[in-house]
């Protein structure tokens, strides 16, 4: 019953939510390439997962509904949060989530549907045959309720032992229902809602080992049985431990070759500045070189909410500001350069401008401080773009008041807290370069705004 009625009330509301996603759809189309439409050039998705009580931060929402076209709600639809006493489902928080998604026009991956943590206390103690109803009921229960809504599903996660094993996980499902249980979620799933792509997902399985051979050989008899199975999912949470594998996009394509899709789900990279951003790098070029990787969501919008904030692994940091790892995906997809960028026609700033000037402000036999003056042209601009060549010889070591990508010895500068000006108003960036034996200026290009 309480599915029908919030089937009705979607289907009553359907024209304002069109209307909504139309306004955020054509306002992307405006705007200065994010990470969701450079992706979309890519034929992928670019998502994040997301808390639902932080919806009402404004920089949260702001940065996810620029950048992001698809979420993951981090926590709220987990069976605890979801089916906390056995029958009774609760939807506030995940509603909140997916209605947000839907007025801004992103897609939600559903996360997730059988998985050992976050269970609540009722699910272990039941015997075989009721906790096989159980399963099944919570799966009905989630993916009725979500029916249409969501694009692709973790039904079964994390059901295999880290280590060398290759083994199957203790869980109260697998204890007590044996490995047949993730065939039976996936068929119970693919009747509850037949358009949703449903995918196994799982971590340290990124590259090559015992833990991903034992899932591609599961995925395999699936497809040899006819078990429905569409996706395979990588959570990609990486660290100094458990680094970007070197055979990552092998990996990948493995697996779509058993006839799946393939998706990044949890993404994550400890770390900071041009390392980190060298890694996001290579997890968004092995994603792209697999025609099957359908899309990437990175595990939070903000170093600070992440469920690893000490580590800081996530793309903008916790004052939302772009790090070096934003701007080396944004380029990674094939992003035009950001806000102003004179290749996007219908750019919101097409009347502002801006110019940059070199000086070297501080002098040394071993290196020397640049600084670049941006001053915006006759009209006020909210963002500026400015590249600054090096000699070959010459490196960079730190740089402040901007927020700089590199290609070869070119680096691209965006604001870090400085991009909005009045007009002719200026900022500056500097920077700390070693010679390394050339003296030489470097060359300021054109300063793009918008
Ligand atoms: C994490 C959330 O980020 C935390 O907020 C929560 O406390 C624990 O779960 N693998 C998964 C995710 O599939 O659901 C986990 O999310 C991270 C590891």
């Amino acid at each position: 019953m309480s599915m029908i009625v919030r089937r009705l009330s979607r289907a009553a509301t359907a024209g304002l939510v069109a209307a909504a996603a139309l306004t955020a759809a054509a306002h992307s189309a405006e705007a200065a390439d994010t990470l969701g439409s450079a992706a979309a050039g890519q034929g992928r998705y670019f998502g994040t997962a997301v808390a639902a009580s932080h919806l009402g931060e404004s920089d949260y929402a702001a940065t996810l509904d620029r950048e992001f076209s698809s979420v993951t709600p981090e926590n709220e639809m987990k069976w605890d949060a979801t089916e906390p006493s056995r029958g009774s489902f609760t939807f506030t928080s995940a509603d909140r989530i997916v209605d947000h998604a839907q007025s801004q026009g992103m897609d939600v991956r559903g996360h997730t549907l059988v998985w050992h943590s976050q269970l609540p206390s009722w699910v272990s103690p039941l015997g075989a045959q009721d906790l096989r109803t159980a399963m099944n009921a919570h799966i009905n229960g989630l993916m009725g309720h979500y029916k249409g809504e969501i694009h692709s599903w973790d039904v079964v996660n994390e059901a295999f032992q880290d280590g060398g094993s290759g083994a199957r996980r203790s869980s109260p499902f697998q204890d007590k229902l044996g490995d047949g249980f993730i065939e039976e979620a996936f068929r119970t799933a693919r009747a509850a809602d037949p358009a949703a792509k449903l995918c196994y997902n799982d971590y340290n399985t990124d590259g090559v080992n015992a833990k991903s051979n034992a899932v591609y050989d599961m995925v395999k008899d699936f497809k040899s049985r006819g078990v429905p199975i569409d996706c395979v999912g990588f959570q990609s949470h990486f660290n100094s431990n458990s680094p970007v594998p070197s055979d990552y996009r092998h990996n990948l394509q493995r697996f779509a070759d058993l006839g799946v899709d393939v998706q990044i789900t949890e993404l994550d990279i400890e770390g900071s500045g041009s390392a980190q951003a060298a890694d996001y790098t290579k997890v968004v070029e092995a994603c792209l070189a697999v025609s099957r990787c359908t899309g990437m969501t990175v595990w939070g919008v903000t170093d600070k909410y992440s469920w690893r904030s000490g580590g800081t692994p996530l793309l903008f940091d916790g004052d939302y500001n772009e790090k070096p790892a934003y701007g080396a995906v944004l380029s990674a997809l094939g992003g035009s350069g950001g806000p102003g960028d004179p290749g996007d026609p219908g750019d919101p700033g097409d009347g502002a401008s801006c110019t940059a000037m070199y000086t070297r402000t501080a002098d040394w036999s071993s290196g020397y401080n640049g600084q670049v003056t941006i001053t915006a042209g006759a009209e006020p601009i909210s963002s500026w773009t400015a590249t600054v060549t090096l000699p070959a010889q010459q490196s960079v070591s730190s740089l402040w008041n901007g927020t700089p990508t590199w290609s070869g010895n070119v680096m691209t500068v965006r604001p870090s807290w400085n991009g909005t000006l009045a007009a002719g108003a200026s900022t500056s960036f500097g920077f700390t370069a070693a010679k390394n034996g050339s003296d030489a200026a470097p060359t300021v290009g054109t300063c793009t705004a918008s």
